[in-house]
This record gives C-alpha cells, sequence and structure tokens, in this order.
C-alpha cells in the first residue's frame, strides 16, 4: 500500500495549482461578484486539454486516472468553488454520460466534442417535486414514431443556458410511479420546445449558472436515448456514483482553500500582545480543520481508485461527499470565526468560501441522501 501520489499525479497537481492561482485566483472574487460565468476559464481548460480528463484519448479525452481528476477538482475549487462544479458536472456527468452507457455513434456526435470542449455537457434530474426523491419524476415522454415527445420541467440545473446538451431523466411509462419507468434522453440545447428559464439568485456558487428548463412538446429523437427505456435510474445512480466523488473534492479544495487563507492571517493579527496562532484555543481549531481535511483527501482519493479500477464505489463515494463538505462548512464557518469581523467582509475573500460550502452538503444527493446509500450497503 502506498499514500503518496505518483510522480506522474504530483507533477499534473503541481501544475494544475500554478494554473489555478495565476488564471484563476486574481478573478474569483469578480466572478462571484458579477455572477459572470467563467467561459474564458473553460476556454484556457480546454486548451490545456482539461474537459474530459477521465476520457480515454480515443474519445478525445486525457486517458487519466479517477484520482488525477479528483485532483484538478480539488485545486480549482482551492480558488474558485464555481468553476469547479461546472467541469465536475461537465465532465463526470456529462462526458461520462455516454463514455459509460452510450453506443459508439452517440460517443461520436457528443463525447468527443465535450471532451474538447466544444460543447458543455449538464444533467437534468431533480424536478420541483422530486429532489432527494429523484424516482418520483413526472416528466414525461410519449414515443411518437423515431421521436419522443417530452412535456414538463425540471430544476436547479448546473450550466443550465450554457450547456450544448442535457442528460435528461424522464418517464417513459406513465402507469410507474417509481423508478422502474424512467429513461435517459439526451436533450440538444437547440431542441424545439426546450425553453431555458432565467438563472437562480444563489446564496453562492455565483460564477455557476443554474436554471430551470421547461419541456413543452419538445421533440427528442429515439437515437438520443442512453440505454433501454426503464434503465434511465441505473444510467443517473451510476452517473451519480461518481459525481459525488468530484462534488467531495470541491468540499475538499473550499476547505483546504479556506485554511491556506486562514493560516498567513492568525499569524498576521495580533491581540492580547501576541499573535492569534500563538493562542492554544485557536491552534486546536487548526489542527482539528488539517485532520478533518486530510480524513476527507483520503476518502475521496481512496473512492476515486476505486473507481479507476472499476470496483464497486457507491458506498465509498457517498461516504467521501457526506464527510468531504461538511468539512468544508465546519472549515469555512471556523475561518470566518477566525477572521472576526474582517471576515464578514468581501475584502477578505473568506466569506465566499463558507457561501460556496453551503452547497455542497446539499446538491449531488443531500447528506442525509449519501447516509440511505451508505446504510444501504451496511445492511444488504
Ligand atoms: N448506485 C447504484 N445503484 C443505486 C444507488 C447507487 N448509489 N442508489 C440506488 N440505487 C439503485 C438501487 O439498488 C435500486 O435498484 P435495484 O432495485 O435494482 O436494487 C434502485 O436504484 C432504487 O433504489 P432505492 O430502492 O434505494 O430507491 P429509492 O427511491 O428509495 O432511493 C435514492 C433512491 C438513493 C434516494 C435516490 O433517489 C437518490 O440518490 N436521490 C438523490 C438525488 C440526487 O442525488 N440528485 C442529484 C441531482 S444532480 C446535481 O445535483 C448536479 C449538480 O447540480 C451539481
Amino acid at each position: 500500500m502506498d499514500f503518496r501520489l505518483n510522480d506522474e499525479q504530483q507533477m499534473f497537481r503541481d501544475t494544475i495549482r500554478k494554473f489555478a492561482q495565476k488564471e484563476i485566483a486574481p478573478i474569483a472574487a469578480q466572478t462571484d461578484s458579477t455572477h459572470q460565468f467563467p467561459l474564458e476559464t473553460l476556454k484556457k481548460l480546454a486548451d490545456m486539454g482539461l474537459m474530459g480528463l477521465p476520457i480515454p484519448e480515443e474519445y478525445g479525452g486525457a486517458g487519466s486516472d479517477y484520482v488525477t481528476f479528483a485532483i484538478l477538482v480539488e485545486e480549482i475549487a482551492k480558488v474558485c468553488a464555481s468553476t469547479a462544479v461546472i467541469l465536475s458536472v461537465h465532465t463526470g456527468l456529462g462526458c461520462m454520460s455516454t463514455y459509460m452507457f452510450g453506443n459508439e455513434e452517440q460517443k461520436e456526435r457528443y463525447l468527443k466534442p465535450l471532451c474538447e470542449g466544444k460543447m458543455l455537457g449538464a444533467f437534468a434530474l431533480t424536478e420541483p417535486q422530486a429532489g432527494s426523491d429523484a424516482a418520483a419524476l413526472k416528466c414525461t415522454a410519449v414515443r411518437k414514431g423515431d421521436k419522443y415527445i417530452l412535456n414538463g420541467s425540471k430544476i436547479f440545473i448546473t450550466n443550465g443556458g450554457y450547456a450544448d446538451m442535457y442528460v435528461t431523466f424522464v418517464r417513459t411509462d406513465p402507469s410507474t410511479k417509481n423508478y422502474n419507468g424512467v429513461t435517459c434522453l439526451i436533450v440538444d440545447k437547440d431542441t424545439p420546445g426546450l425553453v431555458i428559464g432565467k438563472p437562480e439568485e444563489k446564496m453562492g456558487l455565483n460564477g455557476s449558472a443554474t436554471v430551470t428548463l421547461t419541456f413543452e412538446d419538445a421533440e427528442v429523437p429515439v437515437e438520443n436515448r442512453l440505454l433501454e427505456e426503464g434503465k434511465g435510474f441505473n444510467v443517473a445512480m451510476g452517473l451519480l456514483n461518481g459525481g459525488r466523488i468530484t462534488i467531495g473534492a470541491q468540499g475538499l479544495g473550499i476547505a483546504q482553500g479556506a485554511l491556506d487563507l486562514t493560516i498567513p492571517y492568525v499569524k498576521g493579527r495580533e491581540q492580547f500582545g501576541k499573535p492569534l496562532s500563538a493562542q492554544q484555543g485557536i491552534q486546536f481549531m487548526l489542527a482539528d480543520m488539517a485532520t478533518e481535511i486530510d480524513a476527507s483527501r483520503l476518502l475521496i482519493y481512496r473512492a476515486a481508485w476505486l473507481k479507476s479500477n472499476g470496483l464497486e464505489h457507491a458506498m465509498e463515494a457517498s461516504m467521501a461527499k457526506r464527510f468531504a463538505t461538511d468539512t468544508a462548512m465546519r472549515v469555512t464557518t471556523d475561518c470566518v470565526q477566525l477572521f472576526g469581523g474582517y471576515g464578514y467582509c468581501k475584502e477578505y475573500q473568506i466569506e465566499r468560501y463558507m457561501r460556496d460550502a453551503k452547497i455542497t452538503q446539499i446538491y449531488e444527493g443531500a447528506n442525509q441522501i449519501q447516509r440511505l446509500v451508505i446504510a444501504k450497503q451496511l445492511l444488504k
């Protein structure tokens, strides 16, 4: 057993760290305050071949392992959590959808341009009445010849409005109310009858677009279906098992980025005649943060390693996501506390980390749902 990253992974981490510090960190506060979708940064990531990192080279990806992909998301989240989620959803759910479940024709049509950054991917599962209870989704798709006619709506769709393809989950069998009647279709952005709503005003993650999609008799060709009718829930869960690893990595990056900002601050800030860092109570807080961040990293890399090696990883992905994102919330809240009044002011940036951390406990399965997934595996 070896707990170190290999030489290639270390070199990759160092390169991305430098890139993120130089190209993303300086604009992260502005991305947050202007709510600007970071198209320029995505172009740079595409130029570096980073939009389809874990996809084999024959399909336009970089052929990296999943640990390397987690490192990419972690390093970017350290400076800009918005950019990190855009990439996590695009690659982990968008690219992975056709790579894991698509036929060769679908791979040719979607996977290559997604990996090259010529297309952006999104994932449309959640509905107004079906969030944690995803299997209760109501969006319908009625087959008419070689097309499905879609009606209904999806909410909280990350990358919505900028994405070129939406991996969409619909009910093709109206006689079912559970996961058995769910089918997965790729909906192209210019599909007639697909209406894209206004971006949500959110607490954080302001650089990432989150929209409602409405289908009004939207026509989707049957050839855009992933797997057979009724197998859509398998697609959703299979993708989320991987997506949850990089959402964990996003939480990890947010926590590490916040701690990295806090250490120099507590060393420089003097109260009661000595630096804050010389106070034992504050040292205890820092030690707990560093320990939980390290534990998060180990859980994430383990889950990523399992996925890379084609091993079962649903429980480990949920453990990693649950722990790392709860850690992100705790650490960022404590970091704001250590900055005191300054921490509450935007100028110091630490409050952005706390706002961005909150959603990581909610999306890609609220952390209560991760516990259900873990318990189900434990008890089966
Ligand atoms: N991996 C593989 N299979 C899974 C699975 C997993 N993690 N979780 C459930 N399944 C399978 C089950 O084994 C079962 O299949 P079988 O009957 O063949 O065994 C089937 O799915 C149904 O499972 P349950 O009986 O447990 O179904 P349920 O309806 O009671 O619960 C759930 C399912 C786990 C709660 C599921 O609905 C869920 O994960 N909910 C959370 C939804 C979610 O994660 N949404 C994310 C939205 S995307 C997003 O957030 C992206 C973004 O913007 C960042």
